[in-house]
């Protein structure tokens, strides 16, 4: 059986010091939930520290955004053979504050993606539709249209090794507003539907679809249960091992119920 997936992007937080603590703990913590893939994706610099941290552990590492070209005259960008040097697998691409304050299109999603698939890394598509197509009742258009575009040119070999993470923009951080779980379930299902388009049924229930925005330790486990949530990507109430750990156990827990 496939383990549910949980991880959690720190965006621009954590000193090298918390990170290598925080990574200590998760990997106690690990051995008493080995039914969840567990992964942590860091700021660049604390890549490598940890990458010898995490080592056998288990828990993946990713890279929170990359370029897509080998090498080039693009000051302050990182590129893919520099993440797949350290024994970097997982990259995020197209996060929804990479698309607001970056200029990330979702051509440059396509780019990354071919690129981290070339470059043997699983990407990590984030998509997800604004308030305003919400209010307007184009999420599922908006979602359609961010798939499409980010798979054109990936065959369905490579497309086993796509993750997709679904985060609607107006469920992200401070301000955000969590998702009925009726909706993520509308929504998960739109995006098994395109990925079956693609691909066919087969290949599109290999490709897992995790749900992020708003993630805390009190709707964690009946966004869990919901059909077609493969794992949650969590940012603020996984970044406190003790709001982590609180996720674990209730998702465990509600599990075990049945509920
Ligand atoms: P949040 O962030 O859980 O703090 O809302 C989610 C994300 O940006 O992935």
């Amino acid at each position: 059986m496939k383990r549910f997936l949980l991880g959690t992007n720190w965006k621009m937080h954590k000193s090298l010091s918390e990170a290598l603590v925080y990574a200590e703990t998760l990997i106690a913590l690990s051995h008493d939930y080995p039914e969840y893939e567990l992964f942590i994706i860091p700021p660049h610099t604390h890549l490598w520290p940890l990458s010898k941290k995490l080592e056998h552990s288990g828990i993946r590492l990713g890279a929170q955004n990359m370029h897509w070209l080998d090498q080039g005259a693009y000051t302050g960008e990182i590129s893919p053979l520099m993440l797949t040097e350290i024994g970097i697998g997982l990259v995020e691409i197209g996060h929804s504050e990479r698309r607001q304050y970056y200029n990330e299109t979702d051509d440059t999603v396509n780019k990354k993606t071919l690129s981290a698939l070339k470059h043997g890394m699983t990407p990590l598509i984030c998509i997800g539709e604004a308030a305003y197509d919400k209010s307007k009742m184009v999420s599922e258009e908006v979602i359609r249209r961010q798939i499409k575009i980010a798979l054109n040119g990936v065959g369905p070999l490579e497309a086993r090794d796509i993750w997709i993470a679904y985060e609607p923009v107006w469920a992200i951080g401070e301000q955000g507003i969590p998702a009925e779980p009726t909706y993520v379930e509308q929504i998960h299902a739109q995006i098994r539907k395109v990925l079956t388009q693609l691909y066919g049924l087969e290949i599109a229930v290999e490709i897992p679809i995790l749900y992020g925005g708003s993630v805390h330790p009190e709707n964690a486990a009946e966004l869990a249960e919901i059909n077609n949530v493969d794992g949650l990507f969590i940012g603020r109430s996984a970044w406190d091992l003790v709001k982590f750990r609180s996720i674990m156990e209730r998702v465990r827990k509600n599990r075990i119920s049945g509920n």
